[in-house]
């Protein structure tokens, strides 16, 4: 009999269902009865506790087109990881402790950077660990991309898409603040589909000025409206010379005003322009829903892909897709990194051929 668990980390996505009927299908088929599927709930906080469920195969039957997670999830922080609970229990014991109670041969961990640390550490514990790349921000080290990516680029795209029509009508300016954390993939790539005139990204700090001399362009030109594309995370020029301390401390005093970096930047641009500037902030809906057919299929062949890791015993690494292959990386590669879009990164080039500004 061999028994694997399940677990899904962090911030949700498209496709976490889609990953988990991928991995158990493929494992059913291979093990037959011979394999037993347990799912840990909310993420490691199920592990912690051992509050998990058996799974039979009907569980994994229906839900690939299904976003969010049959399971649950929750953060759970990797810099707190080490410290004890409320309770006093040491996180990484109990963790151990489940694993082998619950007598698991391998545990997959689907999950975003965060989730992927912790993995890498019970890994490094003694667990057998397979981790699956997830999040919608596409940040994770070691993977060209990464499930719930794609759908969450549809979702805001259409939402840009939406905005059009109207700022088109009103002769408006438009932000629209796309989520990424800290990564500017999710807004470069919905940006340049959704036709936005400026796009602004963490990896390129924009300077104020240019980004109204861009609007300013348009207006003479003829164009009565803008679209801005902005990422969540996108910093000035003086907020990326800021130390981290500082920044967090300029980030909390703007939050004082303005419910985001967005509305501080449509306030500037009114200032400067006179012109009506107005956001809107498709937020959470980017990570909700169905997942698109793309991710239907990377999702599929990630989660047979971690199957055969399996039944090779390759632990100690995460699934992850390399020029349209899909491959493994060490896990020990993957944690601690953040994949941020590079400055020599074609796409860039391409937006600016087409005229899009990025504030710098
Ligand atoms: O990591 C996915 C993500 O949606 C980020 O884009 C965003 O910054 C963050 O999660 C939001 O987190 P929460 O759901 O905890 O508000």
């Amino acid at each position: 009999m061999k028994r694997v668990g399940l677990l899904t980390s962090g911030g949700d996505c498209q496709a976490l269902n889609a990953t988990m009927r991928g991995i158990a299908k493929a494992l059913y088929q291979m093990y037959g009865d011979e394999m037993e599927i347990v799912g840990f709930l909310d993420g490691y906080r199920g592990l912690m506790y051992e509050d998990c469920v058996k799974l039979t195969p009907s569980d994994f039957s229906g839900i690939l087109t299904k976003g969010g997670t049959f399971l649950g999830t929750s953060r759970t922080p990797f810099k707190l990881i080490r410290e004890p609970d409320a309770n006093g229990l040491d996180k990484v014991e109990a963790m151990k402790t489940t694993y082998r109670r619950q007598r698991l041969d391998c545990l997959y961990v689907l999950g975003g950077n965060g989730s992927q640390k912790t993995a890498n550490l019970l890994s490094q514990e003694g667990l057998n660990v397979i981790g699956m790349p997830k999040t919608i921000d596409n940040d994770l080290w070691g993977t060209d991309t990464t499930f719930g990516f794609q759908s969450a680029i549809d979702i805001a795209t259409n939402a840009i898409d939406c905005i059009h029509t109207t700022a088109a009508s009103h002769n408006r300016c438009f932000i629209v603040e796309i989520m990424g954390h800290k990564a500017g993939w999710l807004t470069l790539n919905a940006g340049i589909a959704g036709g936005a005139d400026i796009i602004l990204i963490p990896e390129i700090p924009y300077q104020i000025e240019k980004v109204v001399a861009a609007v300013k362009h348009r207006n003479r030109r003829g164009r009565g409206f803008t679209i801005i594309a902005v990422a969540e995370g996108a910093m000035s020029v003086d907020d990326a010379k800021m130390g981290k301390k500082e920044y967090k401390q300029r980030v909390a005093d703007m939050l004082k005003v303005y419910p985001s970096i967005s509305y501080e930047i449509a306030d500037q641009i009114k200032e400067a322009t006179g012109l009506e500037c107005r956001v809107t902030v498709p937020g959470h809906m980017q990570r909700g829903g169905q997942p698109n057919a793309y991710d239907r299929v990377l999702s599929t062949r990630l989660g047979t892909y971690g199957a055969i890791l399996f039944q090779h015993g390759e632990f100690g690494v995460m699934a992850a897709i390399h020029d349209h292959k899909i491959t493994s990386i060490p896990l020990s590669e993957v944690a601690g990194k953040l994949k941020t879009v590079p400055p020599d990164n074609d796409i860039l080039e391409e937006a600016r051929m087409l005229g899009i500004c990025f504030g710098d």
